[in-house]
């Protein structure tokens, strides 16, 4: 291949060393977004890979903050509807909403209780897999509605903290663009 989707994203995101943390390496989508060249190869591979018919969902769900931007993209793009799963707090209907780990601490998630229907295929969205608890979370919350997970996908993952290893064990696929170790 002369053109590598994966190698021409992984040099459209930006490495801050000891952000937000000491030792943290961030990943930082923000120069993908940024360059509408980059922005839509991104979107594009996304685009590519649900518009079939075995692939598409019946909705988009995407987790707050940064699967917000893709996630709502690729909805619209794939002519599905877009439903949020939100940090605790922000969403004013009745939710149900599921608790996880943190490296310090703890988060609570929710979704609308009439988001999705039980037997609805939901791609599950967001920008990048750590250790998988925000995605796994996810996952749960739309199970409890009866809703089908057919896949996860994120533009970052990082292997080296077993989240996307993890999440495929508890019966998630996966897709993702670029990996950083
Ligand atoms: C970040 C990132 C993922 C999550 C990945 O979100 O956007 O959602 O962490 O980590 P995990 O796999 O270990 O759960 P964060 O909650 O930091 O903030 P955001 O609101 O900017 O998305
Ligand atoms: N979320 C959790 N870990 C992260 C990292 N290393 N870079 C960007 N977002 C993250
Ligand atoms: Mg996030």
């Amino acid at each position: 291949h002369l053109f590598s989707a994966n190698d021409y994203l992984r040099q459209h995101i930006r490495t801050v060393p000891d952000w937000p943390a000491p030792g943290v390496q961030f990943r930082d989508i923000t120069p993908l977004l940024q360059n509408p060249k980059v922005f839509r190869v991104m979107i594009d591979a996304f685009v590519h890979r649900y518009m079939d018919d075995g692939m598409r969902p019946d909705v988009v769900a995407g987790l707050d903050a940064r699967g917000f931007i893709l996630g709502a993209v690729l909805a619209y793009e794939l002519n599905v509807g877009f439903v949020p799963i939100r940090k605790k707090g922000k969403l004013p209907f009745t939710t149900v909403e599921e608790t996880y780990e943190l490296e310090y601490g703890s988060a609570t998630v929710e979704l609308h209780s009439d988001a999705v229907r039980p037997g609805d295929k939901v791609l599950l969205v967001d920008d990048l897999i750590a250790t998988g608890g925000t995605m796994m979370a996810g996952k749960k919350l739309l199970e409890k509605l009866g809703a089908q997970v057919m896949e996860g996908a994120a533009i970052v993952d990082l292997p080296e903290l077993g989240g996307s290893e993890r999440l495929r064990a508890a019966g998630l696929p996966l897709f993702t663009l670029v990996a950083f170790d």
